[in-house]
């Protein structure tokens, strides 16, 4: 376990331990998306992760598709989560802030009716969305036109320049989980026929796009990017991951970032692809820090960083239950169970209630 406890040098940071908050949707923000004091109180607990990722934040009225998760374009959206970051870095903390654009995994009715936006007309086959006017069935979205895709990225750049104002040590470009640019990535919702469809290279344009405009809004040891390239979630799908997501690692070498993170759950995990999992290649081709998740405990994750396979690994539903998870560790105490139901509720019931180590016992 001694191997988490290592410190390591993550772009700009120099983290005390390997252990990573992964970036959790609670939707407590409101329908104003601001973030507020039970947030401040949440993050805070948990800023003994060697580095805290936030839920997935929308850059724009655009990108949004979630009830009640959290936004930054907004000033007031600057505001709240700079008490936020004020509020981790009292405690010696360190925070990152995951940037999201939802694309097709949305619906009109978070958009005033108009259709949500993505590379093809292509709806999501799935069991429908929660939006603010109650459960609905996914509809086909817009198809960006190309003259259309700049200004999107440019959302991601404007994003960023917010984050660095309220604070953060870093922005993390969300890839991953059928979100807009993972839209891009895989060729089940990207038909395109422009040069951001078709080709792997093409496909993988939109990525480097972001990428490059975020590094250019901060600086590219600020700026770490998640992916998930054998992730069904969202009606994904690709018909050679592998090909695409090395090409795609390859590429996003030129830029240093501060860190590349994959979701790919550990074999047998009830999240893990059927396929083979593609980060041991990526591994290889990929020069700068990796961090994996998706089903670690304490021993796989130790053994991960031991063998080689990454050199952070970050922790998602035994952060949510357990605030002090670092310390749990480090002792090896027991771990709270995670209560599913409140995963996505309102108010402080499983969010900042769980108890820390003292009061567990
Ligand atoms: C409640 C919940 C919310 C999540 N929200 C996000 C998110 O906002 N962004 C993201 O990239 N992944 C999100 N994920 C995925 C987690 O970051 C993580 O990949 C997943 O829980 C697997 O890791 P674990 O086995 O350590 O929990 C979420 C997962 C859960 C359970």
């Amino acid at each position: 376990m001694d191997e988490l406890f290592q410190s390591v040098s993550v772009g700009a940071l120099e983290l005390p331990n390997r252990i990573v908050m992964a970036p959790l949707t609670r939707g407590r923000a409101g329908a104003a998306r601001i973030p507020n004091d039970l947030m401040v109180e949440y993050y805070q607990q948990r800023a003994t992760a060697g580095l805290i990722i936030t839920e997935a934040t929308q850059i724009s009225p655009q990108g949004a598709g979630w009830v009640d998760s959290p936004g930054i374009h907004e000033p007031p959206h600057v505001a709240g989560w700079q008490r936020v970051t004020e509020a981790v870095h009292a405690e010696g903390g360190r925070v990152f802030l995951q940037l999201w654009h939802m694309g097709r995994a949305s619906h009109p009715d978070f958009h005033g009716g108009e259709l949500p936006v993505a590379p093809s007309a292509i709806a999501i086959n799935g069991d429908g969305i929660r939006t603010p006017l109650g459960k609905k069935a996914y509809v086909a979205p817009r198809a960006l036109e190309l003259h259309e895709i700049p200004a999107v990225v440019q959302q991601y750049a404007r994003a960023t320049k917010l984050a660095q104002e309220a604070g953060f040590d870093g922005v993390e470009i969300h890839g991953a989980n059928g979100y807009l640019i993972d839209q891009f990535l895989r060729d089940g919702s990207n038909q395109r026929t422009d040069r951001y469809g078709g080709s792997i290279e093409n496909r993988v344009r939109f990525l480097l796009a972001v990428t490059e405009a975020v590094v250019g809004a901060w600086t590219a040891d600020r700026v770490g990017l998640r992916l998930s390239p054998t992730n069904p979630y969202n009606d994904q799908r690709d018909s050679d991951p592998a090909a695409l997501f090395t090409h795609a690692a390859r590429e996003l070498n030129r830029f240093g970032l501060a860190y590349l993170h994959l979701l790919e759950a550990v074999p047998g995990h009830m999240l893990a692809a059927p396929g083979p999992r593609v980060g041991p290649q990526i591994r290889k081709i990929f020069h700068g820090p990796l961090m994996v998740n998706g089903g670690y405990t304490t021993d796989s994750a130790a053994a991960a960083i031991r063998d080689g396979e990454a050199d952070l690994v970050a922790f998602g539903v035994p952060f949510l239950a357990n605030p002090d998870l670092v310390e749990r560790f480090r002792s090896g105490a027991p771990l709270n169970a995670p209560d599913f139901a409140t995963f996505y509720t309102a108010g402080p019931k499983g969010y900042t209630d769980y108890p820390a180590l003292e009061l567990a016992r």
